[in-house]
């Protein structure tokens, strides 16, 4: 029974050794923790800088990778870096895909497109003023609130000219009844219904966010920030359609499948992995789409707004891959609110 005694002591020896071995790598662990303002309790430091220093591993193997070609995109150490993929896994999966978006959009009007729709080679909603800053929903997985105050900003925003950062809280606190979880999970298209049948919306000032689960909803009638009276489901599937929608009508919330170790440390360029399926299970805000020169070759990409504030992606933001087999499945969950 003195095995794991002496095996612990024998691992922590082997990390204080690796520590003093690279005086670098210490370094680099201390500074990510000032940055992110990590604080541990002593016993769950050792964990934690070992789940860091291997995902440090991967991300230097990719890059190294990317430097010679092999990926079109980097990735880069963020603030996600002491989790294991476990702990990943429950962040990245709040949202929760509508079921009767493939029956030809259930109750909700439907955005077919068109076939003769002409719309411009580039789109970018933030310089028209329709974005807000990016967020940072935290550790709680509530994704699809964020990806729906997104929408209903920039619906706001046209209807109104004034850009209000709208609350997730509200809909986290306030919509439960209709199925969605808090920061266990929720759908987008009852984030809009709640928001139509409750006619209205707090701002995020107002209704600040906690980054957690509440009992009470705090919404203040005398307050609204927001409205929509309808919501339209996006045709399923169809890259063409999904472009119409965010040329003609503004943001547009999407959901991606975002479990990859890839997506997680996403920094840099035009993300296209091999690995990214059609299951999608994180929800974020289409703002965009546009043109980059990779090599010679043009490559198409969608802009798209997460929530896991400037220090991931490209300050924020995501360019994915656009036309080419429904990458990520960008297009299976795409759905906006109307006035
Ligand atoms: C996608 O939508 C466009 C525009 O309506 C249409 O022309 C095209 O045939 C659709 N593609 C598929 C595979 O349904
Ligand atoms: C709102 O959208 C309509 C078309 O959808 C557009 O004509 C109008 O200029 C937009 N308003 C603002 C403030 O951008
Ligand atoms: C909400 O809609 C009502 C009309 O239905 C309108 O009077 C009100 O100004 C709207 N509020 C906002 C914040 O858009």
């Amino acid at each position: 029974m003195q095995l794991p005694v002496w095996g612990a002591v024998a691992f922590l020896v082997l990390i204080a050794a690796s520590a003093a071995l690279n005086p670098a790598l210490e370094a680099a662990w201390h500074g990510w923790k000032r940055f992110h303002a990590k604080e541990y309790p002593e016993e769950a430091e050792a964990f934690r800088r070992l789940v860091w220093e291997k995902n440090l591993r991967k991300i230097q193997h990719h890059n190294l990778e990317a430097s010679r070609g092999k990926h079109s995109y980097r990735l880069d150490m963020n603030h996600l870096g002491d989790m294991t993929d476990e702990e990943y896994n429950r962040l990245a999966n709040g949202f929760r895909p509508d079921a009767a978006a493939k029956l030809r959009g259930g109750d909700a009007a439907v955005f077919w497109g068109s076939p003769s729709m002409d719309t411009p080679k580039a789109v970018d909603w933030r310089q028209k003023g329709y974005v807000t800053p990016v967020k940072n929903q935290g550790r709680c997985g509530s994704c699809w609130a964020f990806s729906a105050t997104g929408a209903l900003e920039g619906l706001v925003f046209n209807k109104t000219g004034k850009l209000v950062a709208l609350s997730e809280q509200n809909l986290m606190d306030c919509s439960r009844k209709l199925g969605n979880d808090g920061c266990h999970g929720g759908y987008i298209t009852k984030s809009f219904e709640y928001v139509r049948d409750n006619k209205g919306l707090n701002s995020e000032l107002r209704y600040p966010y906690l980054e957690k689960d509440e009992s009470t909803c705090y919404f203040n009638p005398q307050d609204r920030a927001a409205n929509c009276t309808a919501l339209q489901k996006v045709q399923w599937g169809n890259e063409t359609v999904l472009e119409q929608a965010v040329a003609t009508v503004g943001p547009i919330s999407v959901a991606v499948d975002a479990q990859s170790f890839q997506f997680r440390f996403y920094k840099s360029g035009v993300f296209a992995d091999s690995n990214c399926g059609h299951m999608v299970n994180h929800a974020m805000l289409a703002v965009g789409y546009g043109t980059a020169q990779e090599n010679g070759k043009s490559v198409n990409y969608w802009i798209i707004k997460n929530s896991w504030s400037e220090s991931w992606g490209e300050q924020g933001y995501f360019r994915l891959l656009k036309g080419v087999d429904n990458h990520c499945g960008i297009a299976n969950q795409a759905s906006f609110p109307t006035l």
